[in-house]
């Protein structure tokens, strides 16, 4: 069945208040207060900030399907906070190079949004251009520059993306951790890790974080009125920054080596918010 979102004279928020009340029936949980997006390295915080109230495959969810990465969970899981608020965990992104099309990357966005979500924490591991931050090093993501050459926005919808990620929600993030280094996210369109050129060419213009999701995830969230968190988990220094090739494998090993640390980071980040 091709997915709604595909067609192009469906809308997507109307989709995203299908896919929101698919999640109130499913999970019994009317409102969300806050959604978070896991990638690669931060999926065990959903099993630290609170008591999982529902599990649902997101492919029971309008507008939602299967991810194409090996690793990503593709649920939708509603927890209860220890202060009464609900969480909802989006396990399953859809990237960009997955070429479905840019309402399906932001979808998971929009339904947070639709199903009451006030802020939107991203997270997701990328490649470091600073050479002092070794892989398992989660950053705070202080802004970010599109590279795709595309927008989840429709029309002339001109959204101001001043204070993008919240200084406010970071500086929640540093009461926990004061050591915490933020940085600029370049996101590229992947799936290939970029030449070193196109590395130097984002530290030059002003990048020190890069990779393949979360700023179309944060202009969506932006439109919808949410409040941003981005974090990064450095896996490994973007190409030519490290000597060795780049792999996924070591990515993903990356990604595990560092899991149980950050998750706690942020479900004490979360606590706070
Ligand atoms: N580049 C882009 N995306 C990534 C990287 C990288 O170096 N590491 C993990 N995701």
């Amino acid at each position: 069945m091709q997915n709604p979102l595909e067609n192009s004279s469906s809308n997507p928020f109307e989709i995203a208040a299908e896919a929101a009340a698919a999640i109130a029936r499913l999970t019994g949980v009317a409102n969300h207060d806050i959604a978070l997006t896991l990638g690669s390295g931060w999926a065990k915080a959903a099993d630290l900030i609170g008591e999982t109230v529902a599990t649902v495959p997101a492919t029971d969810i309008p507008g939602f399907s299967a991810p194409a990465v090996a690793g990503h969970v593709a649920s939708i899981r509603s927890i209860k906070l220890p202060n009464g608020k609900f969480a909802l965990v989006l396990g399953a992104r859809t990237h960009f190079y997955e070429g479905h099309g840019v309402r399906r990357v932001v979808h998971g966005v929009r339904t947070a949004a639709a199903t009451g979500a006030k802020t939107m924490i991203l997270t997701n591991g990328a490649g470091g251009i600073k050479e002092t931050w070794k892989p398992g090093t989660p950053v705070l993501i202080s802004d970010h520059i599109n590279l795709t050459a595309s927008s989840p926005l429709e029309g002339a919808t001109f959204v101001d993306l001043t204070d993008l990620y919240s200084s406010r929600l970071r500086a929640v993030a540093r009461e926990v951790d004061a050591t915490l280094d933020d940085g600029v996210y370049c996101q590229f369109r992947g799936p290939h890790y970029e030449t070193p050129a196109e590395v130097q060419m984002a530290k030059h213009i002003g990048g020190h974080i890069v990779g393949m999701s979360t700023a179309l995830e944060a202009i969506a969230a932006r439109e919808s009125g949410m409040e941003i968190l981005g974090l990064s988990l450095i896996t490994n220094l973007a190409a030519g920054i490290q000597k060795e090739p780049l792999s996924h494998a070591e990515v993903l090993q990356a990604g595990k080596d560092a899991e149980v640390r950050i998750s706690a980071l942020l479900a004490q980040i979360i606590a706070k918010i």
